[in-house]
């Protein structure tokens, strides 16, 4: 993996909305290359401290080997060195490491570049690989066991639910019946049976929203999203902020409900006259709609193309 190859998705736009200052806590949920993690080292300076999450071993150890390269460089000319702390966990367990109140805290969520390039890791059709979806191996679930284990029933709920595809029925029938042959044990084998079954009129692939169907179950993506979120919102300071950059309409949906539910006054039923609820409203939304790549970075970089970003503030 170059650099050249991974560029941050709405960096600037991230960074100008997390409000960062010198000496703050900032956590960022999604590592990943460390891309966003860098530039915010910068802001919060020697008196910082950034601690990361990543359940991909492989990113984490790119990220730090990058923080390594960057904080030796820059402590020549003591622009960084402030404290990292580095978690190799799903972030559903934010608030198992995290104790204290903290100023800023960022989610980029999904895939990163090498889980698409690398065919091994099973996430893309374009490249052959295994099916295999896992973003941390450690787990021992991946898209093969569902694809050839699973009732028909239940493949086809996976893909109704989490890809949105009305024709799933037919497809985990056709995925049923090949796996009686042989396993599916290949990406492209499986694009090949979806592509097979169903002819796509989009520009996208017909496999489209299999795969996306598959990665979110295998990885529990949509629960681990509403769990990290509630716990997130609880633990920003006051004036802290929450920036979340989602790729496909079901996290964003998630996103958009939790801010809205955080930001009300009342959760009480609308029958009754007078509230009993009690609730404390949290947050105050910045972002009434979310933001989006320009033409220039899309261009630049064609996965910034579905980034829907919402940012909150916490009362
Ligand atoms: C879009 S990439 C982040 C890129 C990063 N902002 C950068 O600029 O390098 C998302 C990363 O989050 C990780 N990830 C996704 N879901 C996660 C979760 N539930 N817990 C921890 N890490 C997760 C993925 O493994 C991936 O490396």
């Amino acid at each position: 993996m170059t650099e050249q190859m991974h560029i941050p998705v709405l960096l600037s736009e991230t960074l100008d909305h997390l409000n960062l200052k010198a000496g703050n806590t900032v956590v960022d949920c999604t590592l990943g290359l460390g891309g966003h993690s860098l530039e915010i080292l910068k802001k919060i300076g020697k008196s910082g401290h950034l601690i990361t999450f990543e359940q991909d071993e492989d990113n984490l150890k790119i990220a730090n080997s990058k923080f390594e390269a960057s904080t030796t460089a820059d402590r020549r000319n003591s622009k960084i060195g402030a404290q990292i702390t580095l978690i190799h966990d799903n972030f559903e367990t934010l608030s198992e490491h995290v104790k204290e109140p903290v100023d800023a805290i960022l989610f980029d969520l999904g895939l990163s570049s090498p889980h698409v390039d690398d065919p091994e890791r099973g996430f893309s059709f374009k490249n052959d690989g295994p099916l295999d979806m896992r973003f941390d191996k450690r787990q021992s679930l991946t898209a093969e066991k569902v694809v050839n284990s699973y009732k028909e029933k239940d493949i086809a709920d996976i893909i109704y639910e989490y890809g949105e595809e009305r024709r799933s029925r037919i497809i985990a029938r056709k995925i049923v019946e090949e796996r009686k042959k042989e396993p599916i044990k290949s990406t492209a084998r499986l694009a090949e049976i979806v592509k097979e079954t169903i002819r796509g009129k989009s520009r996208l692939h017909p496999a489209t929203c299999v795969f996306q169907a598959l990665r979110i179950y295998v990885n529990r993506e949509l629960e681990v999203l509403e769990k990290a979120l509630d716990q997130a919102i609880n633990l920003l300071k006051p004036k802290g902020r929450i920036v979340v950059i989602s790729y496909h309409s079901l996290e964003d949906r998630i996103v958009k409900r939790k801010f809205k539910y955080y930001a009300q006054d009342c959760i009480c039923p609308k029958e009754l006259p007078v509230c009993q609820c009690n609730f404390q409203k949290k947050l105050y939304i910045l972002t009434k709609r979310p933001i989006i790549s320009t033409d220039i970075e899309v261009k630049k970089n064609p996965r910034a193309r579905s980034a829907k970003m919402r940012v909150a503030e916490a009362l």
